[in-house]
Protein backbone atom coordinates (compact mmCIF):
# COMPACT_ATOMS: atom_id res chain seq x y z
CA UNK A 1 0.00 0.00 0.00
CA UNK A 2 2.85 2.47 1.00
CA UNK A 3 4.46 1.55 -2.89
CA UNK A 4 3.92 4.53 -5.25
CA UNK A 5 3.58 1.99 -8.20
CA UNK A 6 0.50 0.33 -9.53
CA UNK A 7 0.02 -2.51 -7.86
CA UNK A 8 -2.41 -5.63 -9.66
CA UNK A 9 -5.24 -6.52 -8.76
CA UNK A 10 -3.11 -9.70 -6.55
CA UNK A 11 -1.11 -6.62 -4.96
CA UNK A 12 -4.25 -5.12 -3.65
CA UNK A 13 -6.73 -7.81 -2.60
CA UNK A 14 -4.12 -11.31 -2.64
CA UNK A 15 -6.21 -12.34 -5.52
CA UNK A 16 -6.94 -12.09 -8.75
CA UNK A 17 -10.55 -12.55 -9.41
CA UNK A 18 -12.78 -10.32 -7.86
CA UNK A 19 -15.44 -12.70 -7.49
CA UNK A 20 -13.14 -16.02 -6.31
CA UNK A 21 -15.08 -17.03 -3.65
CA UNK A 22 -13.10 -20.05 -2.47
CA UNK A 23 -10.31 -17.08 -1.90
CA UNK A 24 -12.41 -14.83 -0.18
CA UNK A 25 -13.62 -18.17 2.21
CA UNK A 26 -10.11 -18.87 3.17
CA UNK A 27 -9.66 -16.18 5.47
CA UNK A 28 -11.03 -16.59 8.61
CA UNK A 29 -10.43 -14.76 11.76
CA UNK A 30 -8.19 -17.43 13.69
CA UNK A 31 -8.19 -15.18 17.06
CA UNK A 32 -11.44 -15.23 17.87
CA UNK A 33 -10.42 -15.76 21.63
CA UNK A 34 -8.29 -13.20 22.22
CA UNK A 35 -8.72 -10.31 24.69
CA UNK A 36 -6.73 -8.20 23.07
CA UNK A 37 -5.04 -7.30 19.25
CA UNK A 38 -2.53 -4.80 19.18
CA UNK A 39 -1.89 -3.14 15.71
CA UNK A 40 1.24 -0.82 15.04
CA UNK A 41 -0.07 2.52 14.03
CA UNK A 42 3.41 3.65 12.61
CA UNK A 43 2.65 6.98 13.16
CA UNK A 44 3.89 10.64 14.25
CA UNK A 45 1.82 12.74 16.59
CA UNK A 46 1.96 16.32 15.02
CA UNK A 47 1.02 19.47 17.08
CA UNK A 48 0.28 22.33 15.09
CA UNK A 49 1.73 26.04 16.52
CA UNK A 50 -1.07 27.75 14.22
CA UNK A 51 -4.02 28.08 16.88
CA UNK A 52 -6.37 29.67 13.99
CA UNK A 53 -9.88 28.79 14.94
CA UNK A 54 -12.03 28.82 11.58
CA UNK A 55 -9.21 29.40 9.52
CA UNK A 56 -11.04 26.38 7.51
CA UNK A 57 -14.34 27.49 8.11
CA UNK A 58 -16.35 24.29 6.45
CA UNK A 59 -14.60 22.05 9.56
CA UNK A 60 -14.95 24.44 11.76
CA UNK A 61 -18.72 24.68 11.46
CA UNK A 62 -18.92 21.02 11.80
CA UNK A 63 -16.98 21.46 15.06
CA UNK A 64 -19.58 23.62 16.32
CA UNK A 65 -22.38 21.61 14.76
CA UNK A 66 -20.88 18.84 16.96
CA UNK A 67 -20.53 20.26 20.10
CA UNK A 68 -24.34 20.76 20.36
CA UNK A 69 -25.61 17.21 19.00
CA UNK A 70 -24.12 15.33 21.69
CA UNK A 71 -25.98 12.77 23.06
CA UNK A 72 -26.10 10.43 25.80
CA UNK A 73 -26.71 6.84 25.02
CA UNK A 74 -27.55 5.74 28.55
CA UNK A 75 -30.58 8.42 28.96
CA UNK A 76 -31.75 9.55 25.01
CA UNK A 77 -32.72 5.64 24.28
CA UNK A 78 -35.40 4.42 25.68
CA UNK A 79 -34.00 0.69 26.75
CA UNK A 80 -36.82 -0.09 28.82
CA UNK A 81 -38.35 -1.25 25.43
CA UNK A 82 -38.34 -5.25 25.61
CA UNK A 83 -37.26 -6.72 22.57
CA UNK A 84 -38.65 -9.97 21.19
CA UNK A 85 -36.14 -11.58 18.81
CA UNK A 86 -38.27 -14.52 17.53
CA UNK A 87 -40.92 -12.51 17.07
CA UNK A 88 -39.01 -10.11 15.04
CA UNK A 89 -37.24 -12.99 13.25
CA UNK A 90 -40.54 -14.26 11.94
CA UNK A 91 -41.68 -10.86 10.14
CA UNK A 92 -38.13 -11.02 8.42
CA UNK A 93 -38.75 -14.08 6.98
CA UNK A 94 -41.65 -14.85 6.38
CA UNK A 95 -40.73 -18.42 5.10
CA UNK A 96 -37.51 -17.48 3.75
CA UNK A 97 -36.05 -15.81 0.22
CA UNK A 98 -38.81 -16.04 -2.52
CA UNK A 99 -36.45 -18.93 -4.76
CA UNK A 100 -36.57 -22.02 -5.63
CA UNK A 101 -34.72 -23.99 -3.28
CA UNK A 102 -35.16 -27.51 -4.14
CA UNK A 103 -32.26 -28.29 -5.73
CA UNK A 104 -29.46 -26.35 -2.90
CA UNK A 105 -28.14 -27.45 0.15
CA UNK A 106 -30.90 -25.54 2.02
CA UNK A 107 -33.53 -27.62 0.41
CA UNK A 108 -34.77 -29.16 3.83
CA UNK A 109 -34.86 -25.82 5.61
CA UNK A 110 -38.10 -25.15 7.58
CA UNK A 111 -39.53 -22.02 9.63
CA UNK A 112 -37.38 -23.12 12.31
CA UNK A 113 -34.18 -23.04 10.52
CA UNK A 114 -34.73 -19.78 9.11
CA UNK A 115 -35.68 -18.00 11.97
CA UNK A 116 -32.71 -18.86 13.75
CA UNK A 117 -30.68 -17.87 10.79
CA UNK A 118 -32.28 -14.77 10.66
CA UNK A 119 -31.48 -14.08 14.62
CA UNK A 120 -28.18 -15.41 13.65
CA UNK A 121 -27.52 -12.69 11.03
CA UNK A 122 -28.54 -9.58 12.78
CA UNK A 123 -26.41 -10.93 15.85
CA UNK A 124 -23.85 -11.08 13.28
CA UNK A 125 -24.39 -7.72 11.78
CA UNK A 126 -24.94 -5.85 14.85
CA UNK A 127 -21.74 -7.45 16.06
CA UNK A 128 -20.06 -5.64 12.78
CA UNK A 129 -21.39 -2.70 13.24
CA UNK A 130 -19.90 -2.83 16.88
CA UNK A 131 -16.25 -3.96 15.82
CA UNK A 132 -16.43 -0.76 13.00
CA UNK A 133 -17.09 1.00 15.25
CA UNK A 134 -14.61 0.30 17.54
CA UNK A 135 -12.04 0.45 14.04
CA UNK A 136 -13.86 4.33 14.04
CA UNK A 137 -12.95 4.84 17.90
CA UNK A 138 -9.41 4.28 17.19
CA UNK A 139 -8.90 5.64 13.77
CA UNK A 140 -10.64 9.44 14.99
CA UNK A 141 -8.22 9.21 18.39
CA UNK A 142 -5.18 8.77 15.68
CA UNK A 143 -6.82 11.56 13.58
CA UNK A 144 -6.65 13.88 16.51
CA UNK A 145 -2.72 12.80 16.60
CA UNK A 146 -1.72 12.74 13.12
CA UNK A 147 -4.04 15.87 11.09
CA UNK A 148 -1.67 18.80 11.08
CA UNK A 149 -4.92 21.46 11.14
CA UNK A 150 -6.43 23.10 14.71
CA UNK A 151 -9.90 22.71 13.15
CA UNK A 152 -9.52 19.45 12.33
CA UNK A 153 -8.07 18.40 15.48
CA UNK A 154 -10.73 20.34 17.35
CA UNK A 155 -13.32 18.29 15.02
CA UNK A 156 -11.82 14.86 15.17
CA UNK A 157 -11.76 15.18 19.12
CA UNK A 158 -15.82 15.60 18.93
CA UNK A 159 -15.68 12.19 16.90
CA UNK A 160 -13.71 10.47 19.32
CA UNK A 161 -16.71 11.12 21.34
CA UNK A 162 -19.21 10.09 19.30
CA UNK A 163 -17.33 6.95 18.58
CA UNK A 164 -17.40 6.03 22.11
CA UNK A 165 -20.94 6.26 22.59
CA UNK A 166 -21.49 3.79 19.40
CA UNK A 167 -19.31 1.26 20.33
CA UNK A 168 -21.55 1.54 23.91
CA UNK A 169 -24.93 1.53 22.70
CA UNK A 170 -24.27 -1.51 20.11
CA UNK A 171 -22.07 -2.89 22.53
CA UNK A 172 -25.50 -3.00 25.11
CA UNK A 173 -27.95 -3.49 22.76
CA UNK A 174 -26.22 -6.65 21.86
CA UNK A 175 -25.93 -7.85 25.41
CA UNK A 176 -29.00 -6.60 27.17
CA UNK A 177 -31.66 -6.69 24.28
CA UNK A 178 -30.15 -9.92 21.96
CA UNK A 179 -28.54 -13.14 22.40
CA UNK A 180 -25.10 -13.24 21.63
CA UNK A 181 -22.47 -11.55 19.85
CA UNK A 182 -20.17 -12.81 17.01
CA UNK A 183 -16.37 -12.28 16.72
CA UNK A 184 -14.72 -9.52 14.53
CA UNK A 185 -14.93 -10.67 10.50
CA UNK A 186 -11.37 -11.25 9.12
CA UNK A 187 -12.43 -9.31 6.42
CA UNK A 188 -13.38 -6.17 8.34
CA UNK A 189 -10.06 -6.98 10.44
CA UNK A 190 -7.94 -6.38 7.59
CA UNK A 191 -9.25 -3.12 6.51
CA UNK A 192 -8.90 -2.25 10.70
CA UNK A 193 -5.56 -3.14 10.64
CA UNK A 194 -4.43 -1.48 6.95
CA UNK A 195 -5.96 1.43 8.51
CA UNK A 196 -4.97 1.67 11.31
CA UNK A 197 -1.38 0.70 10.33
CA UNK A 198 -1.05 3.61 7.36
CA UNK A 199 1.81 5.83 8.02
CA UNK A 200 -0.27 8.75 6.04
CA UNK A 201 -2.98 10.64 8.32
CA UNK A 202 -5.25 11.24 5.14
CA UNK A 203 -5.14 7.30 4.66
CA UNK A 204 -6.86 7.05 8.20
CA UNK A 205 -9.55 9.26 6.62
CA UNK A 206 -10.17 7.62 3.41
CA UNK A 207 -9.97 4.21 4.99
CA UNK A 208 -12.36 5.57 7.76
CA UNK A 209 -14.33 7.94 7.00
CA UNK A 210 -14.55 7.72 3.43
CA UNK A 211 -15.22 3.80 2.96
CA UNK A 212 -16.00 2.18 6.13
CA UNK A 213 -18.50 5.40 7.57
CA UNK A 214 -19.76 5.79 4.02
CA UNK A 215 -20.68 2.28 4.04
CA UNK A 216 -22.09 1.99 7.86
CA UNK A 217 -24.47 5.26 6.93
CA UNK A 218 -25.87 3.24 4.07
CA UNK A 219 -26.34 -0.47 6.07
CA UNK A 220 -27.50 1.77 8.85
CA UNK A 221 -29.79 3.66 6.73
CA UNK A 222 -31.20 0.01 5.16
CA UNK A 223 -31.39 -1.50 8.67
CA UNK A 224 -33.24 1.61 10.23
CA UNK A 225 -35.70 1.53 7.18
CA UNK A 226 -36.20 -2.49 7.48
CA UNK A 227 -36.72 -2.61 11.27
CA UNK A 228 -39.66 -2.93 13.04
CA UNK A 229 -37.95 -3.09 16.41
CA UNK A 230 -38.70 0.54 17.96
CA UNK A 231 -35.49 0.74 20.03
CA UNK A 232 -33.36 -0.13 17.10
CA UNK A 233 -34.72 1.56 15.07
CA UNK A 234 -34.11 4.81 17.48
CA UNK A 235 -30.50 3.65 18.38
CA UNK A 236 -29.52 3.65 14.33
CA UNK A 237 -31.77 6.98 13.64
CA UNK A 238 -29.37 8.72 16.79
CA UNK A 239 -26.10 7.12 15.49
CA UNK A 240 -26.72 8.22 11.61
CA UNK A 241 -27.52 11.43 12.69
CA UNK A 242 -23.15 11.57 14.10
CA UNK A 243 -22.63 9.43 11.29
CA UNK A 244 -23.33 11.58 8.30
CA UNK A 245 -21.30 14.49 10.14
CA UNK A 246 -18.37 11.81 10.26
CA UNK A 247 -18.11 11.43 6.29
CA UNK A 248 -19.18 15.02 5.94
CA UNK A 249 -15.32 15.25 7.92
CA UNK A 250 -13.45 13.38 5.39
CA UNK A 251 -14.76 14.80 2.32
CA UNK A 252 -14.32 18.24 3.21
CA UNK A 253 -10.64 17.46 4.58
CA UNK A 254 -9.37 15.26 1.45
CA UNK A 255 -10.92 17.16 -0.73
CA UNK A 256 -8.67 20.48 0.13
CA UNK A 257 -5.60 17.86 0.57
CA UNK A 258 -5.75 16.25 -2.82
CA UNK A 259 -5.37 19.21 -4.83
CA UNK A 260 -1.82 19.07 -3.17
CA UNK A 261 -1.17 15.38 -4.25
CA UNK A 262 0.74 13.98 -6.92
CA UNK A 263 -0.65 11.62 -9.57
CA UNK A 264 1.27 8.79 -8.27
CA UNK A 265 0.06 9.62 -4.94
CA UNK A 266 -3.54 10.02 -5.82
CA UNK A 267 -3.18 6.66 -7.62
CA UNK A 268 -2.12 4.84 -4.53
CA UNK A 269 -5.25 6.27 -2.85
CA UNK A 270 -7.49 5.24 -5.45
CA UNK A 271 -6.17 1.70 -4.99
CA UNK A 272 -6.37 2.11 -1.16
CA UNK A 273 -10.16 2.75 -1.87
CA UNK A 274 -10.74 0.26 -4.10
CA UNK A 275 -9.17 -2.10 -1.53
CA UNK A 276 -11.46 -1.27 1.10
CA UNK A 277 -14.13 -1.97 -1.00
CA UNK A 278 -13.05 -5.19 -2.14
CA UNK A 279 -12.55 -6.02 1.81
CA UNK A 280 -16.43 -4.42 2.38
CA UNK A 281 -17.98 -6.43 0.08
CA UNK A 282 -16.22 -9.91 1.55
CA UNK A 283 -17.22 -9.26 4.96
CA UNK A 284 -21.28 -9.04 3.93
CA UNK A 285 -20.85 -12.72 2.93
CA UNK A 286 -21.47 -13.66 6.98
CA UNK A 287 -19.48 -16.68 6.00
CA UNK A 288 -19.28 -16.91 10.16
CA UNK A 289 -22.97 -17.20 10.72
CA UNK A 290 -23.68 -20.29 7.77
CA UNK A 291 -20.65 -21.76 9.36
CA UNK A 292 -22.73 -21.44 12.81
CA UNK A 293 -25.60 -22.68 11.35
CA UNK A 294 -23.82 -26.01 10.30
CA UNK A 295 -24.24 -25.90 6.27
CA UNK A 296 -21.65 -25.80 3.74
CA UNK A 297 -20.75 -22.24 3.48
CA UNK A 298 -19.70 -21.86 0.09
CA UNK A 299 -22.96 -23.22 -1.26
CA UNK A 300 -25.12 -21.47 0.90
CA UNK A 301 -23.31 -18.24 0.00
CA UNK A 302 -23.71 -18.82 -3.64
CA UNK A 303 -27.90 -19.80 -2.80
CA UNK A 304 -28.43 -16.77 -1.02
CA UNK A 305 -26.55 -14.21 -3.17
CA UNK A 306 -28.44 -15.30 -6.40
CA UNK A 307 -31.57 -13.64 -4.25
CA UNK A 308 -32.48 -10.43 -6.04
CA UNK A 309 -32.70 -8.64 -2.67
CA UNK A 310 -29.43 -9.37 -1.80
CA UNK A 311 -27.82 -8.27 -4.82
CA UNK A 312 -29.84 -5.02 -4.70
CA UNK A 313 -28.54 -4.92 -0.59
CA UNK A 314 -25.04 -5.29 -1.34
CA UNK A 315 -24.54 -2.62 -4.15
CA UNK A 316 -26.91 -0.28 -1.96
CA UNK A 317 -24.26 -0.06 0.68
CA UNK A 318 -21.95 1.45 -1.78
CA UNK A 319 -24.44 4.42 -2.66
CA UNK A 320 -22.48 7.03 -0.36
CA UNK A 321 -19.24 5.89 -0.82
CA UNK A 322 -18.99 5.88 -4.83
CA UNK A 323 -20.53 9.34 -4.86
CA UNK A 324 -18.12 10.73 -2.12
CA UNK A 325 -15.33 9.16 -4.07
CA UNK A 326 -16.59 10.90 -6.97
CA UNK A 327 -16.81 14.78 -5.36
CA UNK A 328 -13.06 13.66 -4.27
CA UNK A 329 -11.75 12.86 -7.77
CA UNK A 330 -10.90 10.00 -7.03
CA UNK A 331 -12.83 8.25 -9.97
CA UNK A 332 -11.24 9.93 -13.09
CA UNK A 333 -7.92 10.86 -11.48
CA UNK A 334 -5.18 9.54 -14.14
CA UNK A 335 -6.91 7.04 -16.32
CA UNK A 336 -9.77 6.48 -14.53
CA UNK A 337 -8.60 3.56 -12.92
CA UNK A 338 -10.61 3.56 -10.17
CA UNK A 339 -13.91 4.20 -12.21
CA UNK A 340 -13.05 0.77 -13.97
CA UNK A 341 -12.85 -1.17 -10.67
CA UNK A 342 -16.17 -0.09 -9.29
CA UNK A 343 -17.58 -1.26 -12.62
CA UNK A 344 -16.52 -4.94 -12.32
CA UNK A 345 -17.87 -4.02 -8.81
CA UNK A 346 -21.16 -3.47 -10.47
CA UNK A 347 -21.34 -0.10 -8.36
CA UNK A 348 -20.47 2.82 -10.66
CA UNK A 349 -24.10 3.71 -11.46
CA UNK A 350 -24.02 5.47 -7.90
CA UNK A 351 -21.79 8.32 -8.95
CA UNK A 352 -24.63 10.65 -9.40
CA UNK A 353 -25.95 9.93 -6.53
CA UNK A 354 -26.00 13.05 -3.54
CA UNK A 355 -22.86 13.07 -1.81
CA UNK A 356 -22.32 13.75 2.18
CA UNK A 357 -20.33 17.09 2.33
CA UNK A 358 -23.38 18.94 2.61
CA UNK A 359 -25.93 15.95 2.56
CA UNK A 360 -25.10 15.78 6.74
CA UNK A 361 -27.71 18.26 7.95
CA UNK A 362 -30.44 16.35 6.65
CA UNK A 363 -29.33 13.71 8.95
CA UNK A 364 -29.52 15.78 12.38
CA UNK A 365 -31.79 14.72 14.81
CA UNK A 366 -34.16 18.12 14.77
CA UNK A 367 -34.32 17.88 11.08
CA UNK A 368 -36.91 14.58 11.73
CA UNK A 369 -37.60 15.11 14.89
CA UNK A 370 -41.09 15.68 13.42
CA UNK A 371 -41.06 12.10 10.87
CA UNK A 372 -38.95 10.26 12.79
FE1 LIG B 1 -19.79 5.58 14.58
FE1 LIG C 1 -18.54 7.51 12.71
Amino acid sequence: MSTTEAASTEDLIGRTDVNDLDAILEITNTDVDEAIHAVRDNADAIFTWDYEKGARPALNKLYEKAKVSQWNGETDLDWSIEVDEEALAVSAIAGGPQMDLSDTVLKHWGEKEWMAFSMESENWTLSQFMHGEQGALVCTAKIVETVPWIDAKYYASTQVMDEARHVEVFAKYLDTKRSGHYPINAHLKMLLDDIVSDPQWDMTYLGMQIMVEGLALAAFGFMHQLTEEPLLKQLLRYVMSDEARHVAFGVLSLQEYYTELSQPEIRERQEFAYEAAVRMRDRFLQQEVWDRMGVPVKEAIKVVNMAPEQQVFQMMLFSKIVPNCKKLGLLDAGDGWLRQKFGELGVIQFEDWVDTGSEYESFSLEATATTA
